[in-house]
């Protein structure tokens, strides 16, 4: 009777076990910061997808703190899990989080953004950020006529491997165009003294994303738009041709410059096809966006993460360099949107329903 009792108790026992290695979350994402519309659809999509997929997966965000961050990896990793998806707040300082991971035998794949100085990563998933900058650049040029024409640069946050990307593909294709006088950069110096070199090393990127970051902070935006606008004689305004960032900076530095009465037109580029950004681009006050199909992006890193469960590698088709090793990655294309195009890419594609718009 006893061992009876005993025998049931264990099979009890085995079960609950059991439940606890099925209920065990096997993949941990971490996001930067839930301030921002774009990393609340990433955490939006990856759940819908996960839940798809069947897989367990926790989502924490870092909420700009690479303390948070690293706190976030430590808590997933001791939660025993096999994968971690991870969107660096600040891509060198996530350095030390990766190792944590890797140290505990858990595969590391950087997400969207790259993780610097480290050999700790083994993945990453991406879309062609050199190709956002290279659609910036393309449809300001298309809009530009004749010389002379005024110029804004802006930037994201220099911690971020991003901004180096997104300035390099805008430089590759706005240079020739500063340098043969189609375009006069209004306000940066280091980018108007760099303006006949094609290709800027790394640190001379820096030179120039330091005097017009925005910090991937909008009311920062609004305070160099404004201090720009501030600084620049009349004839340096009336028709302004922007590179704008993102979609958040975007409105807050076109804000700024539609309220300045000596600015008569301005072309401004974005990305992320934010709802609010495509409510501007209807209303005419955004002239463009980058739509990164955040869907896309969330299924490649849900495939590359069952890879690595299966003990698989996921496909590369190029990889980019960290300052440390060559990280393996698959780019996804991007889709440049305009009024024109804007209800197909979006709207008919299913990106966002309809009913978020007026005006369409
Ligand atoms: C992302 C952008 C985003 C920006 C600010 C970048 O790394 O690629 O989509 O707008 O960070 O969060």
């Amino acid at each position: 009777m006893k061992r009876a009792a005993m025998l049931i108790a264990s099979l009890l026992f085995l079960v609950v076990l059991g439940n606890a290695a099925f209920a065990q979350v096997k993949v941990g994402i971490v996001l930067p910061t839930k301030d921002e519309p774009r990393w609340i659809q990433d955490q939006t999509r990856f759940l819908d997808a996960l839940k798809t997929a069947g897989i367990s997966a926790e989502v924490l965000f870092s909420q700009g703190d690479s303390a948070k961050e690293r706190a976030n990896v430590e808590s997933l990793v001791s939660k025993g899990i096999k994968v971690l998806i991870i969107c660096p707040q600040d891509g060198t300082a996530a350095a030390a989080a990766a190792d944590v991971a890797n140290k505990a035998g858990v595969k590391v794949i950087s997400y969207d953004r790259l993780i610097r100085g480290t050999a700790s990563v083994d993945y990453y998933v991406t879309f062609d950020s050199v190709q956002v900058g290279m659609a910036w650049g393309d449809y300001l040029v298309s809009k530009a006529s004749g010389k002379g024409n005024n110029l804004y640069l802006y930037a994201g946050a220099a911690s971020d491997n991003n901004a180096f990307l997104f300035f390099e593909g805008a430089w590759k294709v706005l240079q020739p165009k500063i340098a043969d006088g189609t375009f006069i950069v209004r306000n940066s110096d280091k980018a108007v003294a760099l303006s006949k070199k094609a290709t800027l090393t790394r640190d001379e990127m820096a030179s120039i994303i330091g005097q017009v970051t925005t910090n991937w902070n909008f009311a920062d935006a609004k305070a160099k738009a404004e201090a720009n606008l501030t600084a620049a004689k009349k004839e340096m305004k009336g028709t302004v041709y922007i590179a704008a960032p993102n979609d958040g900076t975007a409105r807050a530095i076109a804000d700024a410059f539609a309220a300045d009465k000596d600015v008569t037109k301005y072309y401004i580029t974005g990305q992320d096809a934010e709802i609010a950004s495509i409510q501007y681009i209807i209303d005419g006050k955004q002239s463009m966006t980058v739509l990164k199909d955040v869907r896309i992006l969330v299924k490649d890193a849900i495939a590359a993460a069952v890879d690595f469960l299966n003990g698989k590698v996921p496909p590369k088709t190029t990889t980019y360099n960290n300052g440390k090793i060559d990280v393996p990655a698959k780019p996804t294309m991007i889709t440049t949107v305009t009024k024109e195009n804007v209800k197909a890419a979006i709207v008919d594609s299913g990106y966002w329903p309809a009913s978020n718009f007026k005006g369409l």
